[in-house]
């Protein structure tokens, strides 16, 4: 987990594929400081909730067939371990890099004898441009780094390449959920999607927080600091 606004330069750029391309990451890896109990989680209790694959595609993972739903940067795991309890009929995977979040995710799993999530500690959009198309029932996406600074602007999650990857991956009918407690970063994302004719904002223009997203842990920040939050729906056209 980022704080979003301090410099991150150029530091952290790496190759991209075959062709040597770069692409700027929407993260900043940061050796984040683990309890005990997060590091035992992450050596005994990973090796059973990790994508063993993940250049397979993700429905692959799970013993079952079941509706697929993605959540890109789960922090904590707070949310992802609640909905994956209350949605206990879908397939979950969740991708966070920070080390300490995904201790605690893995522990909350755990705890609570989840068997219909998996996670992997990877760039989730390296590993989402391998995934077929329409395989993905929906995304969702809360409280992404909103990298405020203009400089920064290019490390945003939602930019019009991931507006594509988003709609290439959603079955028709398909949602991509987001939510943001940086309103300037809501507009952004909402002009970006627009330009996308494959998805359609469900929302006047957002909707009200839907009863399968909890509270998470930087919304309550946020909500702290006096900002506002914003849920965005949009629906993956059929043609
Ligand atoms: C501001 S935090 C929000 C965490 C959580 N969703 C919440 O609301 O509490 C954003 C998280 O997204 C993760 N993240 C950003 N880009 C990512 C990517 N491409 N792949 C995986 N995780 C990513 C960061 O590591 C960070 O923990």
């Amino acid at each position: 987990m980022n704080d979003a606004d301090d410099d991150r330069s150029e530091r952290d750029r790496e190759p991209d594929g075959p062709d040597r391309r770069r692409r700027v990451r929407s993260f900043v890896r940061r050796p984040g400081r683990l309890t005990p109990a997060q590091q035992r989680a992450l050596d005994e209790l990973l090796p059973r909730y990790r994508l063993a694959d993940p250049t397979a595609p993700l429905a692959e993972a799970f013993e079952r067939s079941a509706p697929l739903i993605v959540e890109i940067g789960c922090g904590n795991g707070d949310a992802l371990c609640w909905m994956s309890g209350n949605e206990p009929d879908s397939n979950f995977v969740g991708f966070e890099v920070h080390e300490p979040g995904m201790g605690r995710l893995l522990r909350c799993l755990d705890a609570n004898g989840r068997s219909n999530v998996r996670v992997a500690m990877l760039d989730a959009v390296e590993v989402l441009q391998g995934q077929p198309d329409g395989s993905i029932d929906m995304l969702r996406v809360y409280f992404p780094d909103p990298w405020p600074k203009k400089r920064h602007h290019k490390r945003r999650l939602v930019s019009p390449t991931f507006a594509a990857m988003a709609r290439r991956l959603l079955r028709p009918g398909g949602m991509l959920h987001l939510a943001t407690d940086w309103v300037p970063y809501a507009e952004w994302m909402h002009e970006v999607l627009a330009a996308e004719a494959g998805l359609e904002n469900l929302g006047h223009p957002d909707i009200e927080r839907p009863e399968w997203r909890p509270e998470t842990h930087f919304e309550r920040r946020g909500l702290k600091r006096g900002h506002e939050v914003r849920d965005l729906l949009y629906r993956a056209r059929s043609s």
